[in-house]
């Protein structure tokens, strides 16, 4: 096995032969400036192609990697090829910041250029500060500049990423207004030398969890510099557990674990999940929704736990009652009280499938003990 060097590569090096491939084919004459790819291309590398591409002569498959709502997509990088930043909201785990990072690969080739929104982020942190042993030597002069993530963005044309934007104090917020404007940033200190205007490519995507909150306080003059995209949780069980497959393959095969994972397996969690969150199972009985978020980001996470201790502890087999433990586990973040709700989704809806279905559902249904 190739012992990896990174926990987890960024965008553009795990998918460093596509997106050579795509730009190898790219012959659109239709790029924005500063862009490595053109948008059709982008879509592409998001959306995933049909056909393979030949590159150095083999076939380089490009798959797609969000799945859901392709129009969405397409908004998004018309958004970043124009005056305006772009602004993902939605519920945790719907993909925001994996969008974030593919868009980013793909029309900058970096993905890392990014603010980690917490609570005490500073304007140092957006847009600069100073290495001090160099300023007391030299004075404020551009090699004491310590270029943070928005500089970066402007000076070389490419995206600037905020993560979590809304968990940031709105005053700290608002230091990207007169920037995303104008694409100018002030640095007083350096005088006459102090204009750094942005190179074509540079724009700001930003991500913001409905659940903190937060959008309402993000100031109207912040707001009307940024296109606001709704990113939706997966509405369709099938496309969930497609989600699950995919993604656990690919933390499978990174983290040296040569296990397939079970399809029937990952139907039953989607379902699980699915009727959960929407609060309705598939054959119509009402699920009380716990309080947490079920979301496939969650999902994905329950899933690999439970192949990781098939693989390491048990027979390769995906156990029922080790599942059942990290679901609760998953579902119980917010309160234990949502313990009940549980419960009763097994005595209730498990227990139909069980009867219905069998196979995998019945061990589900008698891994219920396991709901403590
Ligand atoms: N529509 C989707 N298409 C593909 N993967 C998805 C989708 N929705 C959720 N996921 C999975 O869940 C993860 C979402 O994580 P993330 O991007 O961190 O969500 P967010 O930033 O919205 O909280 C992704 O990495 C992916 O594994
Ligand atoms: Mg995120």
């Amino acid at each position: 096995m190739q012992e990896n060097t990174k926990i987890r590569p960024q965008a553009e090096e795990r998918y460093r032969e596509e997106l050579a491939a795509l730009a190898a084919a790219d012959t659109e004459n239709k790029k924005p400036q500063g862009w490595k790819l053109s948008p059709r291309a982008v879509r592409d590398f998001i959306l995933g192609r049909r056909e393979p591409l030949e590159w150095e002569g083999r076939e380089v498959r490009v798959n797609k990697k969000y799945l859901g709502n392709d129009a969405l997509v397409e908004r998004c990088i018309i958004t970043l090829a124009g005056n305006r930043g772009l602004m993902l909201v939605g519920d945790p785990g719907t993909a925001k910041t994996m969008l974030s990072e593919l868009l980013s690969a793909a029309i900058s080739g970096v993905s890392t250029n990014t603010v980690q929104g917490t609570a005490g982020t500073t304007e140092d942190m957006i847009k600069y500060s100073w290495n001090y042993a160099l300023l007391l030597a030299n004075g404020p002069t551009r090699q004491a500049l310590v270029p943070a993530p928005l500089y970066t963005g402007m000076e070389k044309g490419i995206l600037t990423r905020f993560e979590e934007i809304t968990r940031t104090p709105a005053e700290i917020q608002d230091s990207l207004i007169s920037v995303m404007s104008d694409k100018v940033m002030n640095v007083p200190e350096l005088g006459d030398e102090g204009l750094l205007f942005a190179r074509p490519g540079f724009n700001v995507i930003g991500t913001a969890n409905t659940r903190d909150k937060g959008v309402n306080e993000m100031s109207s003059a912040l707001k009307r510099r940024f296109n606001f995209e709704t990113v939706q949780p997966v509405r369709d069980v099938k496309l969930e557990k497609e989600i699950i497959l995919n993604e656990v393959r690919g933390l499978a095969s990174e983290a040296g674990l040569r296990m397939e994972p079970d399809e029937e397996a990952a139907a039953l969690l989607a379902a699980t999940f699915h009727e959960l969150r929407e609060g309705v199972s598939s054959t119509g009985q009402r699920v009380d929704s716990p309080g947490s978020v079920m979301s496939t980001a969650e999902a994905v996470s329950v899933y690999y736990q439970t192949m990781m201790s098939a693989w390491y502890y048990g027979n390769g087999k995906m156990d029922m009652g080790c599942m059942v433990q990290n679901l609760t586990g998953a579902v119980l973040k917010e309160s234990r009280e949502d313990l009940e709700k549980l419960k009763s989704y097994f005595s209730t809806v498990v227990r139909d499938k069980s009867e219905r279905e069998g196979g995998l559902w019945k061990s589900y249904y008698e891994a219920r003990r396991q709901l403590r």
